[in-house]
């Protein structure tokens, strides 16, 4: 096994089988949006993948932007407050966005960001997560239209999930191995 190889403990989902979900999700945007015109939201940095994947798997026009976001303050996410490092680009009153993540774990990230984008007059606004943590399924507010898969309540990385900044760059979701972090 390869260096990067040697951390991970189980494989969930490999590269195929999530690009064969990005592509059932797509078909699914492709529908529910027929007629209207479509702004995707990555949220950096994690979606950069998902984005890339799920973009290209939908056959018609499709704009994209980008928002960096980051809970304030140090430590733990668990305040729900949350600032914007790097704001869209466009202007969404009147337009549908749809909001693309690699992960909801808490939901706290999304619940902000949901609220913040309605203050600014959207004709509507949707959630597309490649992944969710059973936290967020069980009680996160906001519902959330397109899931990818669920996942356990493990240290998730790869496909834009990251650990340290690290590991994004694997093609599938792993749990990552103990001795990495202990
Ligand atoms: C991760 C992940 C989601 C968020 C989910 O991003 O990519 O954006 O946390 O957590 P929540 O549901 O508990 O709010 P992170 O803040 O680690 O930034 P990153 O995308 O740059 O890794
Ligand atoms: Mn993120
Ligand atoms: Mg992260």
């Amino acid at each position: 096994a390869s260096d990067i190889e040697k951390d991970l403990s189980t494989i969930h989902y490999t590269e195929d089988q999530i690009l064969a979900k990005l592509r059932e999700l797509a078909g699914r945007i492709e529908q529910d949006y027929e007629g209207k015109d479509l702004l995707i939201v990555g949220v950096l940095k994690g979606a950069v993948m998902v984005m890339a994947d799920l973009a290209r798997s939908l056959s018609r026009h499709v704009e994209m932007d980008w928002m960096a976001v980051s809970s304030y303050g140090s430590g733990t996410k668990s305040s729900g407050v949350v600032r914007i490092l790097k704001d869209l680009d466009t202007d969404i009153s009147g337009r549908h966005v749809l909001i693309v993540e690699d992960i909801i774990d808490t939901g706290l990230t999304l619940t902000w960001l949901v609220s913040n984008l309605q203050s600014r007059g959207p004709a509507s606004v949707e959630i597309c997560t490649a992944f969710r943590k059973p936290d967020a399924a069980a009680k996160m507010a906001v519902p959330v239209k397109y899931v990818g898969f669920d996942l356990p309540d493990e240290f998730v990385v790869g496909y834009g999930l990251d650990y340290a900044e690290k590991y994004r760059n694997l093609r599938c979701v792993a749990t990552l191995a103990p001795h990495v972090y202990s």
